[in-house]
């Protein structure tokens, strides 16, 4: 049966992992697959993330099954940080904790393809890489808006409101809360507003992916585009991933929160949800999920975490501002303070596919063909030759 299939590439961003990984010189830098690392190249667990998993150890009473929209403490508590204290409540929000963001998306997919077969949803271009074959593949009909000049490094504003100008109303648009992934230029308070204005005009709905919610300003500023669409909008969808801001990588933990017009209309959309996770993966890991409810439901832990969020995004910031320094030291012909520009973990470095193949096998640089760079791998340490580097191959 499998002598039939035709083998597979391993996916552009995970298979840096590896490369990078057998690589044996000292000096390799590894600006690949989107996951914080500290001054020391480590991506640590977070303290308070030991405390409650302690916590749990001593108190958890039962490994039992909860069922397909997994816990209701962390539920309710992700709802509160992603719309607002309080927000938990409203009952038309309905959030299911999901194995990480990516599941979050393909749950929705199918919720998607049961209530409105034939919509498209309109994706940013460039994207993160794996939204549209986990989409698209899904069987969603995609269509991709302009975002990013590549030239200017700047987002196509007018070219993005255009084109979705031209979606028909009941179509989807997936928009990133914030750090866009990959380009990290996201829009301004003001151009949010005028794309709800565009969508609203339009009859288009709302769809978040916002899986690095606290790495661009703090919570509350960065979850503004999803408290704006929930005003404004009767239908929306957000898929939430605790991946980064709570460091639990591998234990997937995410969610997906839909609102519906109505508290009747989102418990039905919720129990359509519920039946897809049962065919797809049965129920979610309680793990990860049950670490976070106990970080944000306990004052003292919740305000540690929040120092530990605020620690990472400023590293991130800090990590930009030194590339840039020295890249002007080194490159002094090309401006690369778009870098500084950008939010989170990524932007792009603005060099070309054949730059980044000599980057990383003259210099040991890795880091995506679209030249999109995870900044977590720049160190006090490594900048200066990663910005030799950089300018040897322009
Ligand atoms: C990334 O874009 O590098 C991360 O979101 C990790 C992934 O799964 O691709």
């Amino acid at each position: 049966m499998f002598e039939t299939l035709e083998p597979k590439p391993a996916d552009a961003i995970l298979k840096l992992i590896a490369e990078h990984r057998d690589d044996p010189r000292d000096n390799k830098i590894d600006l690949g697959v989107g996951v914080y690392r500290d001054a020391d190249g480590v991506t640590p667990i977070l303290n308070t993330v030991k405390t409650a998993e302690q916590w749990l150890v001593n108190n958890q009473s039962s490994k039992a099954y909860l069922g397909c929209a997994g816990d209701p403490q962390f539920c309710t508590a992700i709802q509160n940080l992603t719309f607002g204290d309080g927000s938990g409540q409203d009952r038309r929000i309905t959030t299911l904790q999901t194995p990480g963001g990516s599941a979050a998306l393909r749950v929705a997919a199918g919720l998607i393809l049961r209530a409105a077969p034939d919509v498209t949803m309109w994706v940013s271009d460039p994207t993160w890489n794996n939204h549209v074959p986990l989409l698209g593949g899904a069987g969603v009909k995609l269509q991709v808006y302009p975002y990013y000049d590549n030239d200017q490094h700047c987002i196509r504003f007018d070219a993005m409101l255009a084109a979705l100008g031209r979606a028909a109303a009941g179509d989807l648009v997936l928009l990133h809360g914030c750090c866009h992934n990959p380009t990290g230029m996201d829009l301004t308070v003001e151009q949010w507003q005028q794309l709800a204005d565009v969508l609203a005009e339009r009859g288009l709905i709302p769809f978040i992916d916002f899986a690095y919610h606290g790495f661009a300003v703090d919570l509350d500023a960065d979850a503004y585009p999803v408290r704006l669409m929930f005003e404004r909008f009767a239908e929306m969808i957000v898929a939430n991933s605790c991946s980064k801001n709570f460091g639990l990588y591998r234990d997937r933990v995410g969610s997906l929160s839909i609102v519906g017009a109505s508290a009747e209309s989102a418990a039905i959309a919720n129990s359509q949800a519920q039946n897809i996770v049962r065919t797809l993966y049965s129920v979610p890991p309680d793990h990860g999920g049950a670490v976070v409810a106990r970080i944000l439901n306990d004052g003292d832990l919740r305000a540690k975490w929040l120092v530990e969020l605020a620690d990472m995004r400023q590293r991130l910031q800090s990590m930009r501002k030194l590339l840039v320094t020295a890249l002007r030291e080194s490159a002094p012909g090309r401006d690369f303070s778009h870098i500084e520009r950008a939010n989170g973990m990524f932007c792009y470095l603005g060099v070309s596919v054949e730059q980044v193949a000599r980057l990383k096998q003259d210099y040991g640089i890795y880091l995506a063909d679209s030249s999109r760079i995870n900044v977590c791998g720049i160190t006090q340490g490594n900048v200066g030759y990663l910005a030799e580097s950089i300018a040897a191959v322009l």
